[in-house]
Parts: structure tokens; sequence; C-alpha cells
């Protein structure tokens, strides 16, 4: 099958459909007719789309942890503890290393050990091993919609077990999954698995069964400069729309820096809709969420609180209708279900605290807004017109020339040349944009903020200051 933007057949994802079912045992209980009527009796409260839409026509931030443990009971006992004591808006089905990574002989054996052990022996919940009836178990335990968090390059069977078993969205993206959670994956063959994703999702729309599609937008959890990560996002976006996908959101990690990171979202929002309207795909509604804090965190309470209320207040001046969280468990491991809850409540209440108050527009939040834009554009114009227009074949000439660029990434086919730096201001800015097709006016100016830096320390901003920016924030340490 030749690898392009257009929407599969019925003839091919059948085919491969086969195969994906194969994968573990539990795959041969998925029957998509069966499955439609399944989720057609959900209540709205669990139709996660619905609850998005919603939230965008208020104008309000939805709350949504991440979270999962090995085994069904436990899980559930979490997701409720989430909503609870939490609140929680959206809920979190988060899979293990070994589902991720198709080793559901490991994910079984993990299942058996933590049963043994009495508690957790896995980093999430195996999905596809537990199979869909006890996936439905754990959609009816709770009054929220459920999302599948699935760090993975090959979600085909969690997403077809995971929608089958009443979760109604799913998070993750070929370009961003593929370049964070693989080392030698061809990107040809995580664009083909997503796609699969994608053209599920839409099998369900066409019969009137509205899933929800989240793109991840951390990508390697370092300072990810916002206008790679708008790239990304909207070609991601650009590839599920190819497959029919309905109801999307692109993210963005924070930074930090209050200004760059609503600036940051705000194009994204402004980007996003441009390329949709030259594409002709107006009609695919998509929001826009803010992910706290993905790189290292503080190791203790108080200033991992200090991390995750910024965040919450950065969720609300931007106007995001979905914030993702964190825990003061972070710099330690998973969380436990209270310190979990803990992070949601933090949140909620500086976004409650925030109330309608919104980044006012000044010429500094209007430059940096024009900048990021820019630099979005310049990469996806130029990987576009590589691509002869198809966003898939944009995606993989862009990254295979560095035009498109992801700073850390652990996959030997990203160039991985793109060095970012913060400024005085904390910004994130480009020490080197490699081949990233910047004009003039993108790199003076970011000369000119690194310069900023330099001035105000007396030093000169190099490779040794860009890798002690990706830990500062854990070691920063006030006045020890
Ligand atoms: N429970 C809670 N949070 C988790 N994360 C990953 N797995 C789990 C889990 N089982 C969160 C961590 C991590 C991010 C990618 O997802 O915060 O940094």
């Amino acid at each position: 099958m030749e690898l392009n933007n257009n929407r599969w057949s019925d003839e091919d994802f059948f085919a491969e459909r086969e195969k994906v079912l194969s994968l573990w045992p539990t795959g041969k209980e998925i029957d998509l007719e069966e499955a439609v009527d399944y989720l057609k009796g959900l209540p709205p409260a669990k139709q996660y789309a619905r609850l998005i839409v919603e939230a965008e026509k208020q104008g309000r931030t939805l709350v949504q942890p991440r979270g999962g443990v090995a085994l069904i009971d436990d899980h559930i006992a979490l997701l409720r503890c989430l909503q609870e004591k939490g609140g929680a808006d959206l809920l979190p089905t988060t899979t293990d290393t070994y589902t991720r990574n198709l080793k559901f002989q490991d994910a079984q054996r993990g299942m058996e050990e933590s049963r043994k052990a009495g508690r957790s022996m896995l980093n999430g919940c195996p999905i596809v091993n537990h199979g869909v009836q006890a996936v439905r178990r754990i959609s009816e335990s709770v009054e929220r919609p459920i999302i599948v968090l699935s760090g993975t390059a090959f979600p085909q069977l969690t997403a077809e077990t995971g929608f089958a078993g009443g979760m109604t969205a799913f998070l993750g993206a070929a370009l961003s999954y593929t370049a964070s959670y693989t080392k030698d994956l061809p990107f040809e063959q995580g664009i083909r698995n997503y796609q699969y994703l994608d053209r599920l999702t839409s099998f369900y729309e066409e019969r009137g069964i509205r899933l929800h599609r989240e793109q991840p937008g951390f990508l390697t959890g370092t300072l990810i400069p916002p206008g790679i990560g708008i790239a990304v996002a909207v070609l991601e976006m650009l590839m599920a729309a190819g497959q029919g996908v309905q109801h999307y959101s692109m993210g963005l990690c924070q930074s930090l820096n209050i200004i760059q990171d609503v600036a940051g979202l705000w194009a994204l929002k402004e980007v996003g809709k441009e390329y949709l309207r030259r594409f002709n795909h107006e009609n695919l509604f998509f929001s826009v969420a803010t992910h706290e804090w993905m790189q290292a965190f503080p190791p203790d309470e108080p200033r991992a609180y200090a991390v995750i209320v910024l965040g919450g207040i950065i969720a609300a001046l931007s106007g995001a209708t979905q914030v993702i969280t964190k825990s003061t468990h972070e710099a330690e491991g998973i969380p436990t279900k209270e310190a979990n809850a803990e992070g949601i409540k933090a949140t909620r209440m500086a976004i409650h605290l925030v109330r309608a108050c919104r980044l006012p527009e000044n010429p500094q939040v209007s430059q940096e807004k024009k900048m990021i834009m820019k630099e979005a554009c310049s990469i996806l114009d130029k990987a576009l017109e590589m691509g002869d227009g198809d966003p898939v074949m944009a995606s993989l000439r862009s990254l295979q020339s560095g035009v498109l660029d992801i700073p850390w990434a652990p996959n030997q086919f990203v160039a991985g040349k793109v060095i970012p730096v913060r400024d005085a201001s904390g910004a994130i800015r480009y020490l080197n944009h490699a081949n990233l097709p910047f004009e003039r006016e993108i790199l003076e100016y970011n000369r000119e903020k690194i310069g900023e830096r330099e001035h105000k320390t007396g030093k000169k901003i190099d490779y040794e200051e860009a890798i002690f920016d990706i830990t500062e924030v854990s070691r920063m340490l006030g006045n020890e």
C-alpha cells in the first residue's frame, strides 16, 4: 500500500485489522458493530468529545490527570479517587511500557506478579491483556469520560480495545511518539500505525460515534520551542484529518515562561485554523491543551507544587480547553492515587482563582505570538512544499532533511541538531537552529534574546548552558 495522506479504503483497513487483532488472543473478542451499539448507549457525560465542545463554548479549562495501575480493581479505585478526591473532569487510562511496545507476554507476567505482590508491578494498566469486557467494567465504574494514554508508536490494538471498551478518546500521534518513544522505527511505519488508529476513529464517526483524538504536544519532554511543537502538531492534525477524524486537540508543553506559553497556545490555535482552512478541513473541530511541566521535577513537595500551580495559572490565562496535570511525586516515579488527586486539586484551585482573567494582549505578547507563528509557518510551508502538498510526504521529507527537527529525540531518523536554550526571561530560543528554514527576522530576534542573557549573566551561552537548562527547574534551589 502506497504511503500518502489519502484515506485508507475499507479493504485496506480490514486487511490490516486482521493482523492487528491477532497480536493477542483478546483481539478476537472485538466486534466493531457490537462496539458501535455499546458506545451508542453511553450517557452524554461519558462522551469525551462532548465535554470538550461544551468546555470550549463556555471558555472553561478541563483538568485531566494521567494514571494507570496493573489490575482492574485497583485501576477503578485510582480513577474513582481522581474523580472524587481530585475533581478530575476527564479521566485517564495510562498503559504500561510492555503494552506500549507490544510485549503482551511480559505484561501478562506483570499482572500476575502484581496479584502476588498485592501492588502494581507495572507502570500502567495493560488494557489489551485485560480485554474488552474488563475495560468496560472500568468505564462503567466512573462517571466521567476516559482517555487512553499510551506513549506508543504502536497504538492499534490498544485503541481497538479502549474504544470497544467504552473509552472515548485516545492520545498519541505519529511524529511525536515515533520521535520520542522509539529509537529505530522509521517514520513511515509510525505514520502507518497512526493512520490505522485515525481510520478506526473515523470508522466509528461514520456510524455516529464521535471519538476524540488527542495530539500529545510534549514531544521529548525537554525544552521544546513552541514553533517546532506547533509545526509537528499541525502536520499530525492534517494526517488525522486525511483519515477522516473530526474531533481533535493539539497540545504544547509548558516552558513555565508565562508570556511565551500563553502566546504559544494562542499561536497554536491560529496556525491550526489557517492550515485546516488551506486543506478544506474547516469542519474538523479542534481545541487546545496545555501540558504541565514535562521535564525533571523538583524532588520536594513545596517546589513541585509551585510548578503545578503555575501550570494551572498558565492554562487559565491562555483559556486552553484542557490542562494535563502532574503530581508532587513526579521526581520519584508513579504517584500514589492520593498525590495524583492532589495535583489535580491544586491545578483546579489555581484555575478557579484566576477566574475569567486572560493574559492581556500587550506588545510583548503580540510580538512573541507573531514570532512563534512565523517559526511554525516557515517549517510547515517548507515541509509542505517538499511534500508536494501532501502532509505525510511533507512530514517524511522535512524530518529527513532536518527542515523539521525535534530537540533531544532518541529516534535515529530525527536530525537532532537543533539546540534550544532559555533567554534572560526564561523563554525558549534557538542556540542552534540547524536546518530549520528560518528567515533573518527570526534568527535576529533569537540572537538578540540570547544576547540579553549573555549580557545579564556575563557568560557566553553555549552547549553547556543548554544542558544546564534541561535540569534547571529540578535543581532550582531558591534560598538553599
Ligand atoms: N500513573 C500516573 N502518571 C503516569 N505517567 C506515566 N505513567 C503514569 C502512571 N502510571 C505520567 C508521568 C510521566 C508522564 C509522561 O506521564 O508524569 O512523566
